[in-house]
């Protein structure tokens, strides 16, 4: 307990939700310590390792002596790779238009701060990824409006067009999604676009899944006309070359804005480390077929996950399109999400997220990584196929 009336956090952080695997991972944590075998579905990581060419331009980085700060905004060799990169996705941008920052949460953090004044209104379709917190923590408003599973989980023009107020700032859009997975094409993405344009609202689209699209094509908000200039672009390293210890990751934005951007980050983390940067432009350089054979090898683990979830009395799920998630919804009346996933947990010895950690309209579903083994999935599957059958 803090003694004396200021020695206290600050009264923002009440507001400022915990990270939701928090929970499950304490408890799977508690029941590892006790012997109990878990079956990890909770973490939103790959499992595979970095590619091997990818560890070894960071190791020879590290020999030729790259042990010191970079410039603040990224090596320009590790810019003009990333503006390279995108061109090959459709996304014409320069280096200037770039900054590299330690994982693309540092970037989305870095772009909130530069954007948001306080009580500045962020709408974020949920269910969605810890922003909530992010916005805070800048004094933003979350605004949240519902993306439906009868819908494929897209965000509806309609509801975003009813969440818009004078203090709209920003919409936040997230495809390929986590938790649901879901994909928005050229035309779902384009009325949205109208709107934040007809309103002078910026758009931060976090794109980090792209590269894991199973149905349909990926469209990024860059790619689409008149978006550039009020557009923020979030990507990075960690899911596509399977480097999240990494901290690896980017904004795209105009020039101006990262100018902004670039003091948050001076003012915080400096810089990415500079070998790592150097094992970047190694991966966007380098040979691509390790990001497709392992988005081929996601796609089968998404199937095998999708059959299983459908074939257990307790679960309705969606083919999700992207990313490496399965969110469905809990037939269980009257059960929250919570103690739906502690009780898979305790009882089936399967870890997944509630989906109330998700935004307020996560409730009612579970968040399954399909980033593990197939022996792994089909082991978690048949645990809770057998414990909700005796249910
Ligand atoms: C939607 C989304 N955006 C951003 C990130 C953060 O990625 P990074 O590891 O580059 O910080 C994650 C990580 O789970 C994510 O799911």
């Amino acid at each position: 307990m803090l003694a004396g009336v200021r020695l206290r956090p600050a009264k923002r952080m009440k507001e400022i939700p915990p990270s939701s695997t928090f929970k499950v991972l304490n408890l799977a944590k508690e029941l590892e310590r006790q012997g109990k075998d878990i079956v990890h579905m909770e973490v939103g990581e790959p499992d595979f390792d970095t590619p091997a060419h990818i560890k070894r331009a960071a190791e020879e980085a590290l020999a030729r002596g790259m042990t010191k700060y970079t410039p603040s905004a990224g090596l320009p060799e590790l810019r003009e790779a990333i503006t390279e990169h995108l061109a090959t996705k459709g996304i014409s941008t320069d280096a200037k238009n770039v900054i590299v920052t330690p994982g693309a949460k540092h970037a989305i953090f870095c772009t909130l701060a530069a954007t948001l004044d306080p009580g500045d209104e962020v709408i974020i379709p949920s269910p969605c990824w810890t922003y909530e917190a992010m916005v805070r923590i800048v004094g933003g408003k979350p605004v949240f409006i519902e993306s439906k599973q009868s819908d494929e989980f897209k965000v509806k023009v309609e509801h975003v067009q009813e969440a818009l107020t004078d203090n709209t700032r920003m919409i936040l859009l997230n495809y390929p999604n986590n938790p649901t997975g879901a994909v928005m094409q050229k035309k779902d993405l384009q009325s949205i676009i109208d709107l934040a344009i007809n309103h002078d609202i910026w758009i931060l689209s976090d794109e980090i899944y792209d590269c894991l699209v199973y149905e349909g094509k990926h469209v990024s908000v860059m790619s689409l006309p008149n978006t550039a200039e009020r557009t923020i672009y979030i990507n990075g390293f960690s899911k596509a070359y399977a480097m999240t210890g990494w901290r690896l990751g980017y904004a795209v934005a105009p020039v101006e804005l990262i100018a902004e951007i670039n003091k948050i980050q001076q003012a915080s983390t400096t810089c990415a480390a500079g070998f790592v940067q150097a094992a970047g432009v190694a991966a966007l350089r380098g040979p691509q077929d390790c990001v497709r054979e392992m988005r081929d090898e996601y796609r089968k683990r998404r199937d095998v996950i999708v059959n299983g979830l459908n074939s257990i009395d307790g679960f309705e799920c969606i083919k999700p399109a992207g990313a490496f998630y399965a969110f469905p919804r809990i037939k269980k009346p009257g059960i929250s999400s919570l103690d739906f996933c502690e009780f898979l947990l305790r009882e089936a010895g399967v870890a997944a997220v509630p989906g109330s950690g998700f935004g307020p309209y996560g409730e009612g579903h579970a968040r399954f990584s399909y980033a593990t083994s197939i022996q792994n999935i089909q082991r978690g599957l048949d645990q809770m196929g057998d414990t909700l059958a005796r249910r």
